[in-house]
């Protein structure tokens, strides 16, 4: 068959995320996958399965990323790379990362069942641990792999039960041989759900983001003194909840308080002792604030840390800042932006160049490597949640286009 008249397989498409799905399925239909879980481990099993039947090169290397290599015609040509994450939130969706190692992975299923021959070679990648939700920071392992992130800095970051992430990744047998260091990439391609509302409002069916948002995540501890809440006074209480609490809002007003192009999140907190008739003497979050402008989002930072520093001092709870981890604003490459859009238009999709206000690891391949996304629609906007949902006709239209932008860089 001619090139340009090649098709994913929408049906194919669609069972294999489905099998997927099936892996840490959650009772309201979404999936908990957390990076390095037991479920992770089953999931990744079947993905190398299903690399090995299409006779691929795949390595596995010292972070647990997972590479099939296709061959091309002359194989040392920087390859083009395709891949997006396994892992999920907590109860999160059925599409949020695993659509983009399933989109080139039926990809590489059409190029093998027609025989077509590519210039370059072709690998597909599953990144570890992409979400940061058990062991943060995010984009852990294509952070590693482009040299971004220190390997052993990561090997020691520990989950809530402070269980080690090298601990983990060699129990679920995924702490691979080969060093994980970059080597060079023609072109890096992830296929993701956008996880707004964008392009569903617009009625588009492929985005094409111009880059992605800075991310920076903070860390905060406090210090009370626990105490029985009956007979202690409210006065001289030293109530790091209460501190908390004050300081989660001044982060909810920051956007309001920088007039916009910011958003400000606290998403994850621990209480202790967390009984109802102790005074709380030791509080984490989490601060997650995301711009397409890193000054603003720095200048924001430096605006709410000293809200926190005279809330602390107001309440008496000392108060301990980890300045945990920053990724840049990452702006993609114009020319394979451009291609995604004239792709999507060869083949007869509206498309819509837009922002990633969510994280990926294109971030990190940005840094490397000529690095473009492929979006499509998230239903009601709404992702990390049960309901993430995406149509199939949608899910099968973005793989046509990562297929064809494929193509075309391959070709180059
Ligand atoms: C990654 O999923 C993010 O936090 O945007
Ligand atoms: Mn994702
Ligand atoms: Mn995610």
């Amino acid at each position: 068959m001619e090139k340009n008249q090649l098709r994913v397989n929408g049906k194919r498409l669609q069972h294999t995320l489905e099998e997927m799905a099936k892996i840490g399925a959650t009772p309201n239909g979404g999936v908990q996958r957390l990076a390095l879980s037991d479920e992770d481990k089953q999931a990744r099993d079947l993905f190398v399965k299903w690399l090995k039947e299409l006779e691929l090169e795949v390595s596995i290397d010292e972070m647990g990323n997972i590479f099939g290599k296709r061959k091309g015609q002359d194989s040392d040509l920087a390859p083009v790379m395709s891949g997006s994450h396994i892992d999920s939130q907590p109860k999160g969706g059925r599409f949020d990362g695993i659509l983009g190692v399933m989109g080139p992975l039926e990809v590489m299923r059409v190029l093998h069942e027609n025989n077509i021959q590519t210039r370059r070679p072709i690998t597909i990648v599953a990144w570890t641990n992409e979400e940061g939700t058990r062991f943060a920071p995010a984009m852990m392992c294509s952070g590693v792999w482009a040299n971004a992130l220190d390997r052993d800095w990561i090997y020691d970051r520990t989950d809530i039960n402070g269980i080690r992430f090298e601990d983990e990744l060699i129990r679920i047998g995924y702490k691979g041989e080969t060093p994980a260091e970059k080597s060079p990439v023609h072109a890096y391609y992830e296929y993701h759900i956008e996880q707004g509302p964008v392009l569903e409002k617009q009625g588009i069916t492929i985005g094409a983001p111009k880059g992605i948002v800075c991310l920076h995540w903070y860390d905060i501890y406090l210090e009370g003194e626990a105490n029985q809440v009956g007979p202690t006074p409210m006065e001289g209480r030293h109530d790091a909840l209460c501190a908390a609490a004050q300081m989660i809002l001044k982060v909810n007003e920051l956007p309001a308080r920088m007039n916009g192009n910011l958003v400000a999140t606290v998403g994850e907190i621990q209480n202790e002792p967390n009984s109802r008739n102790i005074i709380p003497d030791k509080v984490h979050f989490t601060v997650d604030i995301r711009s397409w402008d890193d000054d603003l989002a720095i200048k924001a930072w430096e605006l709410v840390k000293k809200d926190f520093q005279e809330i602390a001092n107001q309440r008496g709870c000392p108060i301990r800042i980890e300045e945990t981890w920053r990724v840049e604003h990452s702006p993609f490459d114009e020319r394979l932006v451009q291609n995604i859009l004239d792709t999507a238009d060869n083949l007869g999709y509206s498309s819509l160049r837009m922002v990633s206000g969510a994280g990926h690891d294109a971030s990190y391949m940005n840094q490397i490597a000529p690095t473009a996304m492929i979006f499509v629609p998230s239903i009601g906007g709404r992702s990390h949640v049960e309901v993430e949902n995406t149509t199939w006709k949608d899910c099968e239209a973005g793989a046509n286009v990562l297929l064809h932008s494929i193509l075309n860089s391959a070709q180059r």
